[in-house]
C-alpha cells in the first residue's frame, strides 16, 4: 500500500512567541506551536540533514549489534510534494529538485537521493521522506525507532503513519524530555537526531541543554544536532555553544547556500554538529559538500565550512 503523505498550512521558521516555563524546563506546550515542516520538506537543510542521516545509519549498521534511532522532533514522517501546501513555498525545489536529474553524484549524495527514489519508483518526484520515514527505511528489524514530535496536528499524523509497526514507538510530546528518559538505551548503542524547528527563542538554550544533559547520560552516544543558519544574535552563538560541550569528538558542518540578505531576514543555510562522529565522516563530507555548494547555491555567498576534533 502507497505510504499516507501530509501536508499543512504555511507558517514561518521564526513564528511563535517567546514564552518560557523556567520551573519545569519545557518551555512549549503543543498548543503553542505553528511550525509545520510540510512547506519546508526537501529544501536545501533537508538534503545537508538526511545525507549525514543515511551516512551515519549506514555506519552503525556496520555492526551486527542492534542500536536505537531517537528523533527528538521527527515531524510528521512523510511528505506530498504534489500538494497546495508545498507547492506554495515549492522550498523543495532548490533542495532535492536540484539533485533529482543529476548524474555522476559523489557516493554519499546518491546514498541519500537513492533514499527519495524509494519513495518516487515512477521517477517523478512527489513525494519527500522525513527522518523517521528514512531512518526506518534504512534500519533493520533488530533495530528500535524512537520518535517524538509535541504539534498536535504533526504528532498524531506522525503516530498514524507508524501505527502497527512493532519497531517504532512514535509518541506525542516534548523530544527533549523524551530523550531524558530514553537515555541511557537499554541496546547501549544509539543514533540520537535533534531537530527543533527554533519557532521560539528558548530553542536555542534548550538545545544545548539538552544535548549537554545526553552526553553526560550517555557519552558514548551518536548525536546530530541541527540548527540554521540565520543573522540573529542567537542563531550566529549556537554552534560555539554546542561544540564548546566537548573538548573532542565532535563535527561541524554548514552548508551556506546563499549571502545573508541584507535586512537580515530569512535562513542562507544550516549546519550540523555531530557528536562521536565516525572517523570517516570528515572525508564523506569532503566529498560531498563541494558538489552541494555547486548545485544548491544561489548566488556568490554559497559555499561550506567543515571542522572536526576526531582524534
Ligand atoms: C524541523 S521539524 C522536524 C523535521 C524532521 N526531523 C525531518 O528531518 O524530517 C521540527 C519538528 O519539531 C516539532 N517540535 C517543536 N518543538 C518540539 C518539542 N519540544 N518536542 C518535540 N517536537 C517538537 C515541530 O512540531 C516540528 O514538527
Amino acid at each position: 500500500m502507497a505510504p499516507a503523505v501530509f501536508g499543512a498550512r504555511r507558517q514561518p521558521y521564526s513564528a511563535g512567541r517567546a514564552v518560557v516555563n523556567a520551573a519545569l524546563h519545557r518551555p512549549y506546550t503543543a498548543a503553542m506551536l505553528s511550525y509545520r515542516h510540510a512547506f519546508h520538506a526537501g529544501n536545501h537543510a533537508d538534503v545537508l540533514k538526511h545525507m549525514v542521516l543515511v551516512d551515519l545509519i549506514g555506519y552503525l549498521k556496520q555492526k551486527d549489534k542492534p542500536f536505537w534511532y531517537i528523533d527528538t522532533h521527527a515531524g510528521a514522517g512523510l511528505y506530498a510534494l504534489d500538494t497546495p501546501t508545498a507547492l506554495k513555498t515549492a522550498e523543495f525545489r532548490d533542495g532535492i529538485g536540484r539533485l533529482w536529474t543529476e548524474t555522476g553524484l559523489p557516493a554519499p549524495v546518491q546514498a541519500y537521493v537513492d533514499q527519495v527514489r524509494q519513495l518516487n519508483r515512477t521517477g517523478k518526484l512527489l513525494r519527500y521522506p522525513g527522518s523517521p520515514q528514512i531512518a526506518l527505511q534504512l534500519l533493520r528489524p533488530t533495530d528500535r525507532l524512537h520518535l517524538f514530535d509535541l504539534h498536535s496536528t504533526d504528532s498524531r499524523l506522525l503516530q498514524k503513519q507508524y501505527d502497527g509497526d512493532r519497531r517504532i514507538r512514535a509518541q506525542a510530546g516534548d523530544g527533549y524530555s523524551g530523550l531524558k528518559a530514553l537515555l541511557p538505551p537499554q541496546p547501549r548503542r544509539a543514533l540520537v537526531l535533534v531537530d527543533p524547528s527554533y519557532e521560539d527563542r528558548q530553542d536555542y538554550r534548550e538545545v544545548v541543554h539538552a544535548t549537554e544533559d545526553a552526553l553526560r547520560r550517555f557519552a558514548t552516544g551518536v548525536y546530530m544536532v541541527w540548527y540554521p543558519l540565520l543573522s540573529k544574535r542567537e542563531s550566529v552563538r549556537l554552534p560555539a555553544a554546542l561544540t564548546a560541550l566537548r573538548e573532542r569528538d565532535w563535527l561541524q558542518v554548514e552548508l551556506q547556500v546563499k549571502a545573508p540578505a541584507e535586512d537580515g531576514i530569512g535562513m542562507h543555510g544550516s549546519g550540523l554538529v555531530v557528536f562521536n562522529p565516525p572517523w570517516t565522516l570528515p572525508a564523506m563530507l569532503a566529498d560531498a559538500m563541494p558538489a552541494l555548494v555547486r548545485l544548491l547555491g544561489q548566488d556568490a555567498g554559497a559555499g561550506y565550512h567543515l571542522q572536526h576534533t576526531i582524534a
